[in-house]
């Protein structure tokens, strides 16, 4: 079967977002070997992950870590600024970065002392990080990325950075 990637990315900077783990590392793993480089933006506590892929993976491409929490806007800024500081360029941004609530929904938990139902704080985060962590990643993307996507509506931004984007 062929292959959807391009078969040529040397130059090109790929971030992936959840890219020390799971279904992220094996996509960072897929454009590193195309010749990318590649940014593992992932929680501080995926670090030895991603240094375990940045070790491993040889593509010709260079390749970071930087620590970022797709629900916290002003960690996404950062994400963009460190990556453009790098690379000075970001052409593709997989928002891959997702959790999972692995208890069932109806599994209560009660206070002991009180007898009342406790918060299940597990839901909240899936919305936070799967919602409203993705809806961040899509926003940063085309406001820092694509601009002259919303330059109808913002005549202020440039156009001049203009370059294929992928998300
Ligand atoms: N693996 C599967 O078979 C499967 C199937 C269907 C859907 N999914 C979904 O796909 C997504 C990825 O799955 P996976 O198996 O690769 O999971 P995984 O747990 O192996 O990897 C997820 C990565 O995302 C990172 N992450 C979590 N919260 C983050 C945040 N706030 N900011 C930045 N990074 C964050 C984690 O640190 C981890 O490195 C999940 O949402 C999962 O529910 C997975």
């Amino acid at each position: 079967m062929k292959s959807p990637l391009p078969s040529d990315l040397k130059s090109k900077t790929v971030v992936v977002t959840g890219g020390a783990n799971g279904i992220g590392a094996a996509i960072v793993d897929s454009y590193a070997r195309l010749g990318a480089n590649i940014v593992i933006a992932d929680l501080p506590s995926a670090s030895s992950s991603a240094n375990k892929i940045i070790n491993s993976v040889t593509g010709g491409g260079r390749m970071i870590f930087v620590p970022a929490d797709i629900t916290n806007w002003f960690s996404m800024v950062d994400l963009f600024k460190t990556t453009k500081s790098n690379f000075g360029r970001v052409d593709i941004v997989v928002a891959n970065a997702g959790i999972m609530e692995t208890k069932p929904f109806f599994d209560f938990d009660v206070d002991i002392s009180t007898g009342d139902l406790k918060e299940e704080p597990g839901l909240a985060r899936v919305i936070d990080v799967n919602l409203k962590g993705t809806m961040n990643s899509k926003r940063i993307i085309v406001c820092i990325v694509a601009p002259d996507l919303v330059r109808n509506m913002h005549d202020s931004y440039d156009a001049q950075d203009r370059r294929e984007l992928l998300i």
